[in-house]
């Protein structure tokens, strides 16, 4: 079971993924998918995109490989994000009875520092058209337009990146 829309009120957390996250991340990815991305995708752009998770080895070495936070709600994982190298946002999926409440601002809020305090100038993230008004609104520009095969279907996204600030922090 994810999340539902009955949870309400508090703020999201965020902490590290645990392998033990394994199963709920990709039942939270698919069911982003199948219910959020109905207006921008064809039904069988969406299946196949919800099969590029049917691998759940593959996917725990993708998690493992780079920085994944865990943006939970109420103790339960209501969304994911996933920094590979410095640069890239390479995974970003909220629980869809919880969207449009802050849970992808605090992952990409996290990320963006973190990615910050490595070195990195910029991120970049290969935007779906779900996401590209989310990325837009922080300050993500548009670098450009792709179409890439996945399974028997081409699906698009947007190419686009947001200047760090490299400005020291001066907290202790
Ligand atoms: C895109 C996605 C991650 C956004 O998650 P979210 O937790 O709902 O985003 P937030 O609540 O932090 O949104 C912050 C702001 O972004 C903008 N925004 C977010 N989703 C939006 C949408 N669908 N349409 C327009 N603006 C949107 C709004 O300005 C929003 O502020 P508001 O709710 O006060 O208007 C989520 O819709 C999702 O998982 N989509 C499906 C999977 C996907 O495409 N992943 C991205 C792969 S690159």
């Amino acid at each position: 079971m994810i999340l539902s829309a009955t949870a309400k009120g508090t703020p999201p957390a965020l902490r590290p993924y645990l392998p033990k996250d394994i199963p709920i991340l990709l039942r939270i990815a698919r069911a982003s998918i199948e219910q959020l991305a109905q207006d921008e995708y064809s039904p069988g752009q969406i299946e196949a995109w919800v099969a590029s998770f049917d691998d759940e080895t593959a996917f725990a070495a993708r998690l493992a490989a780079g920085l994944t936070l865990v943006a939970t709600v109420d103790g339960l994982p209501a969304g994911f994000a996933l920094l590979k190298g410095q640069e890239d946002i390479d995974l970003l999926y909220v629980a869809p009875g919880v969207v449009r409440r802050g849970v992808a601002t605090v992952l990409v809020d996290a990320l963006e520092k973190l990615g910050a305090a490595r070195g990195a100038k910029r991120l970049t993230v290969k935007a779906s058209d779900v996401a590209r008004p989310f990325f837009s609104q922080r300050g993500y520009e548009p670098e450009s337009r792709n179409t890439v095969p996945l399974g028997d279907e081409w699906l698009g996204h947007t190419i686009m990146t947001k200047a760090l600030d490299q400005t020291p922090s001066t907290a202790h």
